[in-house]
């Protein structure tokens, strides 16, 4: 009987418009929901790409006005989601859309649960704490990576603790993502490289996840195979369209598989690390990640084997340890294509560090679907090999 549980998965996603131009659906999707006043969630960088004022304009053609808040930081910490939470309710908001990437995303969720069960941002953190409906969020992704507008996670800092919580609930999956690619040509090379690795991310620990399953498999691999073939050439021809467009795919792909499948130490480790030095989340990834495939390979070969072969290496008369060690070359080069060769400690992290960073780690729900089981030691070794 547990074991036929254990098998059970289930799977979920927003409403998704995929393809250039879908951001202009904002205002009819308002409309459906009824929305009478949005908050409009963005970033200084956003809207200095000129995408808020486009959605505020959609909007108003519309008739439906908008209230912007844009107090978001790269790692959206819990001040800001109160904030914005204060300004939905002095506003009279009932929708709420996001233009961005993950931070202003994973804000607007948070401020969602904020005025939905009139509490803290701090007493939602963990795995279905939702208890009450949230308002209409309606997202429009501007990186491709990060995947916050089709996961069932939100992920916000507390400062005061160094660290960064996880929310993880339905309730948090957005009504509808409008996912255009033409959104994305405003990124510089660097956030494209940090977006693209965090998505390339997503698969793997998706794919290798004890949480995994034929309904994320599929998007898992095809995610692997279309980052890999297009990250680089898209790192060099950043105006490129097209590119734009398969590196928005697969970084889709990959969020549908993560946020149902769960992800690993990676992101556990990352996590951590991206609270207590407020480094980006892609960049905390890319340092982590050769390291983390080297302490999860022998957990899960045959599944280490199928990534390998969907990177396009060729395993043929190879023995597992051979792979295994052209699997990792083949991260650490293509992470060099793109731009991200530092380590832990050319970021500022020194090996007395490790404990703290350590200690959240194996706290972080991301830990618990990682093919190898992480205790406190496994995990402060993993960092320092990574230093
Ligand atoms: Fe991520």
């Amino acid at each position: 009987m547990s074991s036929s549980i254990a098998q059970l998965r289930k799977f979920v996603a927003p409403e998704i418009i995929f393809g250039d131009g879908s951001r202009h659906a904002v205002a009819n999707y308002a409309q459906t929901f009824g929305a009478h006043r949005i908050l409009l969630v963005s970033d200084p960088g956003v809207l200095a790409a000129g995408w808020v004022a486009e959605v505020e304009a959609d909007l108003a053609a519309c008739g439906i006005p908008c209230h912007r808040f844009l107090q978001v930081s790269p790692n959206p910490r819990a001040e800001e989601v109160m904030a914005g939470a204060r300004v939905y309710r002095d506003y009279g908001c009932d929708a709420i859309v996001a233009v961005g990437g993950g931070s202003p995303m994973d804000c607007a969720k948070g401020i969602g649960i904020v005025v939905a069960h009139d509490g803290h941002i701090l007493d939602f953190e963990g795995v279905d704490t939702i208890r009450v409906p949230i308002p209409p969020l309606i997202f429009i992704p501007s990186t491709a990576g990060t995947s916050a507008d089709v996961s069932q996670f939100a992920i916000i800092s507390d400062p005061q603790r160094r660290m960064k919580f996880s929310i993880i609930s339905k309730s948090v999956v957005p009504d509808v993502s409008l996912i255009d690619p033409q959104v994305t040509l405003t990124m510089d090379p660097f956030l494209t490289a940090c977006t693209g690795v965090d998505a390339l991310v997503h698969a793997i620990e998706a794919f290798v996840s004890t949480g995994s399953g034929p309904l994320t498999d599929s998007h898992a691999l095809e995610a692997m195979r279309l980052i890999n073939a297009n990250l680089v050439a898209l790192v060099d021809n950043p105006h490129d369209g097209e590119l734009r467009a398969q590196v928005m795919l697969g970084s889709m792909q990959a969020g549908l598989a993560f946020s149902n499948a769960i992800l690993g130490a990676v992101h556990a480790m990352s996590h951590s690390l991206g609270g207590f030095l407020d480094l980006p989340h892609g960049l905390c990834n890319s340092m982590l990640l050769e390291h983390v495939v080297a302490f999860n390979f022998e957990a899960a070969p045959e599944r280490f084997i199928r990534v390998a072969q969907t990177l396009g290496i060729d395993c043929r008369g190879l023995s597992q340890q051979s792979i295994k060690q052209r699997l990792i070359a083949h991260l650490v080069e293509l992470k060099r294509a793109v731009g991200l060769a530092g380590t832990l400690g050319s970021a500022g992290v020194r090996s007395s560090d490790v404990p703290f960073l350590a200690e959240h780690a194996v706290e972080d729900p991301c830990i618990l679907t990682n093919p190898r089981r992480s205790c406190l030691r496994d995990v402060a070794v993993v960092y320092e090999e990574a230093l």
